[in-house]
């Protein structure tokens, strides 16, 4: 069966945003290392980018690396730098091909002088993609960027470039790392943990919340249309009654 056919097109989420959850579970159940499970996580990356692109999502953004990863081993750490050089190389050529826009939030500066150059590079040569955005949160935390925001907001105010008087939420949305990008309408996690775990708390303010048992290293394209599924089933209301949404 097409899962694809069960999806209505005019309705499908903007932007889709996966905490990419049990890579360590997944190999530990097969008696690897965790960092096997996070070479295998790529195929479940390209997949769900395959996904969100047929059905024309404009953008998905992947929890990839948290403020709080950094405090893993030192062995698993480096070997998640390793593994997002690599797969940005050679992963540029499908990229191109499939216009895919990469972009990057979070505290890029305190990644590897290595990574953020191939980051900047691949993110420079997609730049005039259009089929998707795709965005790698590296070095991400909610709480973290929204403490940047503020610190950039009141600079401005302190130099007279903006009038307090004058903030409001468009305000706070220009000045996050996500500024280029629609609010979330669908955040999947999969693993079975139920926790945003600090990732686009304030993006994802209306956002439906879709939690999986899938390990990540198995989530395939079909799974990524379950949730849009699901996603289409549930009544977004914003507020409002559902009587008024009908009339
Ligand atoms: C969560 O699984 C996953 C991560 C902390 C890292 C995500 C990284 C990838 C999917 C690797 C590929 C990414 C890029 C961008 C090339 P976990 O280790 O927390 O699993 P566990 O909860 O089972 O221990």
């Amino acid at each position: 069966m097409d899962k694809k056919l069960h999806i209505d097109l005019q309705r499908v989420p903007k932007h889709v945003a996966i905490i990419m959850d049990g890579n360590g579970r997944w190999a530990k159940g097969k008696g690897m290392s965790r960092v096997f499970g996070h070479r295998n996580a790529l195929t479940a990356v390209r997949e769900s980018v395959k996904a969100a692109s047929q059905i024309n999502i404009e953008a998905i953004t992947l929890y990839a690396f948290s403020t709080e990863n950094w405090n893993r081993p030192k062995l698993e750490v480096d070997a998640l730098m390793r593994l997002l050089i690599n797969s940005l190389k050679k992963e540029l050529p499908d990229f191109q091909k499939n216009g895919v826009k990469v972009n990057a939030i979070g505290d890029i500066e305190s990644l590897p002088k290595k990574a953020q150059n191939v980051l900047n590079d691949v993110i420079f040569q997609t730049k005039a993609n259009t089929e998707i955005t795709l965005s790698f949160a590296l070095s991400y935390g909610s709480r973290e960027e929204i403490v940047n925001a503020i610190k950039k907001i009141s600079k401005k105010v302190v130099n007279k470039e903006l009038d307090l008087e004058k903030i409001d939420e468009n305000t706070i949305n220009n000045h996050l790392y996500t500024f280029n990008l629609p609010n979330v309408d669908l955040m999947i996690r999969t693993s079975g943990e139920q926790r945003i775990s600090n990732f686009l708390l304030w993006q994802m303010a209306y956002a439906e919340l879709y939690f999986t048992d899938i390990l990540w290293p198995d989530f395939r394209q079909e799974h990524f249309y379950d949730a849009v599924i699901e996603y289409q089933n549930r009544e977004r209301r914003f507020g409002k009654t559902s009587e008024q949404l009908t009339e």
